[in-house]
């Protein structure tokens, strides 16, 4: 039997709620991943050190026994976001960045940043303090096509942001097209970005060819074949700027499969399975291990993992429906064959 041993692997983007849903998705990840980057948008978003302490050790309580898991906490950054509480975050043990949300964005993203110039001295607080800023890198414009959305945030801001700010950590989060790719590669050592696995397995068409996939229905939504090429060629090319970050994102079944569904895809139950079948299909599993346990790591300038996971080539069917209780959500690939298994 095929297997594969790599360094325990972290998840640098996921979203993991709170309450019962928490509860029923949060030991997929664990299992997993020894460390994640937890996204703060709740509702109402977490936007100050003390209410990431207390969504931390609400995480923590919910960890299942036996098993060792570190959630990394990040900030929800808004226009009034105090430069006293960036000093506090960038001194806090347990908070390791501030997520930057266009208004409007994405789910619970009301509360983000409607002028980019007008957060410049939150900006220049963070370069200061040396604290990373993750960018959900879409424009919000009514004007904007969807799909040239990451495209245009980048041409009309973030080329800005990283040129008036050149010291400032930033990672472009779930980089969908090539252009993202070519901007993250133009720029500084200190710029990065994560890449989600169905962004890497995934183009347009498997959202509306053959009828409508909400479950495949994620923001930025997925592009056209020759950008998830792009995707995988920068995933697999060993350069340390791209690294895992799955964006799994749960929402209730109910609330996907509706005339106005959320936007997310719970990826979550085979998050290391998915990512291994993409760097298969082109021949490059022996790159997976850096991209997956050692770049992000670097990146955050946090210690590399020391314990192991083993992947064995192995077919197995993902589950329709995860639940728990009254929670009921649908994984990505639900039914499907999935080829690789985590032991
Ligand atoms: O598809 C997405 N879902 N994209 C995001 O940026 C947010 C996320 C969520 O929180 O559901
Ligand atoms: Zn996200």
């Amino acid at each position: 039997m095929k297997t594969l041993t790599l360094t325990r692997p972290d998840d640098w983007h996921i979203h993991v709620r709170n309450g019962d849903v928490l509860k029923t998705v949060l030991p997929y990840t664990a299992r997993q991943f020894a460390r994640a980057i937890i996204m703060p948008n709740l509702k109402p978003p977490v936007t100050t050190v003390a209410q990431a302490s207390v969504y931390r050790d609400e995480i923590l309580q919910a960890i299942p026994e036996g098993m060792d898991f570190t959630p990394l906490m990040t900030l929800y950054l808004t226009a009034a976001t105090s430069e006293a509480e960036i000093k506090l975050a960038a001194e806090s043990e347990f908070v390791h960045a501030f997520k930057l949300y266009p208004a409007g964005a994405t789910t619970n993203s009301d509360a983000g940043v409607g002028n980019i110039q007008q957060i410049y001295p939150l900006l220049a607080a963070m370069q200061r303090y040396d604290i990373p800023l993750l960018v959900h890198g879409e424009v919000t414009d009514d004007d904007c096509d969807i799909f040239d959305r990451e495209r245009v945030f980048i041409e009309r801001h973030l080329q800005a942001v990283v040129n008036d700010f050149p010291d400032l950590r930033l990672v472009l989060e779930h980089v969908t097209t090539a252009e993202a790719v070519q901007f993250v590669e133009a720029a500084s050592a200190k710029v990065a970005a994560t890449i989600t696995p169905q962004h890497l397995l995934l183009n347009r068409n498997a959202i509306l060819a053959g009828g409508i996939r909400p479950h495949h229905y994620c923001l930025p939504v997925l592009k056209r074949e020759q950008h998830r090429l792009a995707l995988l060629k920068a995933a697999t090319s060993g350069n340390p700027k791209f690294f895992l970050g799955t964006d799994s994102a749960p929402h209730l079944t109910h609330l996907k499969e509706t005339s106005c569904g959320c936007a997310g895809c719970f990826s979550a139950p085979a998050a290391l399975e998915l990512y291994a079948e993409a760097f298969e299909q082109v021949g490059a599993l022996d790159k997976l291990e850096g991209f997956a346990s050692f770049f992000g790591a670097d990146f955050y300038r946090l210690p590399r993992n020391s314990g192991q996971v083993v992947l064995e080539k192995q077919q197995w069917q993902m589950p329709e429906i995860c639940t728990s209780g009254d929670v009921a959500i649908t994984p990505l690939f639900a039914g499907k064959d999935v080829t690789w298994k985590l032991l």
